[in-house]
């Protein structure tokens, strides 16, 4: 199979910056799809730490990389970060980055807006504060500014208005100043030109690489349970992070996608509000949060912890068509002596072995679980199925027999080759 999608199989951070750096080694491009630098990826290379936001993975490797035009993008964001990475002694230039001309801008009124809200909000989504949200509503309100808007200064000046005037009233009602029209295209026109060296017809670009037999690596963002459509509604981001997207957020077909890889943390987490029927608030909680290092890359937000949640996962392997699995984070289970698994729920007395699309619904959930023994022997750097111990590998033969997918790959420590191939996506 030439093309792989990687994306998350639960509420996102299970590790996709690892593998899509591990995969982007076999891949010719890297393409993300959805989302903007409400992502956060920290990838770890030798002694080198990068963070990405907006970039895909594949510029750490030297690989040709496209922002689809799924991705909402924070023009001045995206410079910051080519800026941080060439100070690694990354150069990105034009023959390493594509940005998709037909993308969506995020403006700093979006960000404004997506703030304001949150703050004076009852009822908090918990956003990056990014933009996001804001950004998507445009998108689809046909009034956005897009990459190619950029290359055209009068049309821009018309489209700046009309944008504005959608947003002075909505402004208006969270108490936030008029926008400075002038300032804003002002702006727009001096970092025009440095956006646009990167601007192409991104599809075309894909259809080229595709058709001269080359591998393309899709890189999600965040994870199924945040997907707008598939997700603990209205607690989601808002574009669409289930596999399918990589086909429309791109602009090749939907046969492109190739090997779905769900990326699922051997437990679960979540960032910003919303049900969570395993959420833990005791010491195997912290413990998780502790030895895991759960902190928003992003935002620095601790995230919530909780058990496996084996019929969540099983929702996003049908959700993406997932082929296979990446489990992440198996060493931070590391010394506990009972595991549980939710092999699915009870709402109303009732099993369910699905999260109903009711919110209310949602939050009644009552998680079933099963107990396994746990292992007292360290897994952390296991490079094959002999170094791991009895119990963590009945642990992950019981996952994918709940979640009814196979264990493509193993990760077993944030380092690159800490990790335990079963097959590999690409010649599956
Ligand atoms: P937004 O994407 O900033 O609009 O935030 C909407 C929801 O998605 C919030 O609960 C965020 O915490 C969550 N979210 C957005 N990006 C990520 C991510 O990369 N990892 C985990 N959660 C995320």
């Amino acid at each position: 199979m030439a093309n792989v999608t990687v994306i998350g199989a639960q509420w996102g951070d299970e590790g996709k910056g690892k593998l899509v750096d591990w995969l982007s080694n076999r891949a010719d491009v890297v393409v993300r799809f959805q989302g903007g630098h409400n992502a956060g990826h920290t990838l770890v290379v030798g002694n080198q730490t990068y963070k990405l936001s907006l970039l895909p993975s594949g510029v750490v490797q030297g690989k040709l990389s496209i922002i689809g035009n799924g991705v909402v993008v924070d023009p001045w964001h995206l410079l910051k970060e080519i800026e941080g990475i060439r100070a690694q002694g990354i150069e990105i230039g034009p023959d390493l980055l594509v940005l998709a001309d037909n993308a969506c801008l995020i403006l700093p009124i979006h960000r404004d807006l997506d703030q304001a809200r949150e703050a004076a909000s009852t009822n908090k989504i918990g956003t990056t504060g990014r933009g996001i949200g804001p950004a998507y509503e445009d998108k689809v309100g046909r009034r956005a500014i897009r990459v190619a808007d950029l290359a055209d200064r009068a049309a821009l000046e018309a489209k700046v208005d009309r944008l504005l005037a959608h947003h002075a009233p909505l402004r208006a009602g969270l108490g936030l100043p008029e926008f400075d029209a002038a300032g804003l295209l002002a702006e727009l026109e001096a970092m025009a030109p440095r956006i646009l060296a990167y601007a192409q017809p991104a599809w075309l670009k894909l259809d080229g690489i595709v058709k001269s037999g080359k591998r393309v690596l899709f890189e999600g963002a965040q994870g199924a349970l945040l997907d707008v459509d598939h997700g603990t509604y209205p607690y989601v981001t808002s574009s669409n992070t289930v596999a399918g997207q990589a086909a429309a957020g791109s602009g090749l077909g939907p046969k492109g996608a190739g090997y779905v890889l769900g990326i699922v943390k051997a437990y679960t987490t979540r960032v910003g509000e919303g049900p969570f029927p395993t959420e833990l608030f005791d010491e195997v909680g912290q413990h998780l949060g502790t030895v895991g290092r759960e902190f928003g890359t992003v935002t620095g937000r601790s995230r919530r912890c909780g058990w496996f949640d084996a019929a969540l996962v099983r929702q996003s392997v049908a959700l993406n068509g997932i082929s296979g699995i990446a489990l992440t984070k198996l060493d931070v289970l590391d010394g506990l002596p009972t595991l549980k698994i939710c092999t699915g729920y009870r709402l109303a007395g009732e099993p369910i072995g699905y999260l109903p699309a009711g919110l209310k619904a949602q939050s009644q959930l009552e998680p079933v679980y099963e107990e396994m023994e746990g292992w007292s022997e360290t897994t952390q750097g296991a490079r094959s199925w002999k170094d791991l111990p009895a119990n963590a590998v009945k642990y992950v033969r019981r996952i994918e027999e709940l979640i009814g997918a196979p264990v493509a790959l193993l990760s077993t420590s944030p380092q690159r080759d800490d990790t335990i191939l079963v097959r590999d996506p690409f010649v599956d």
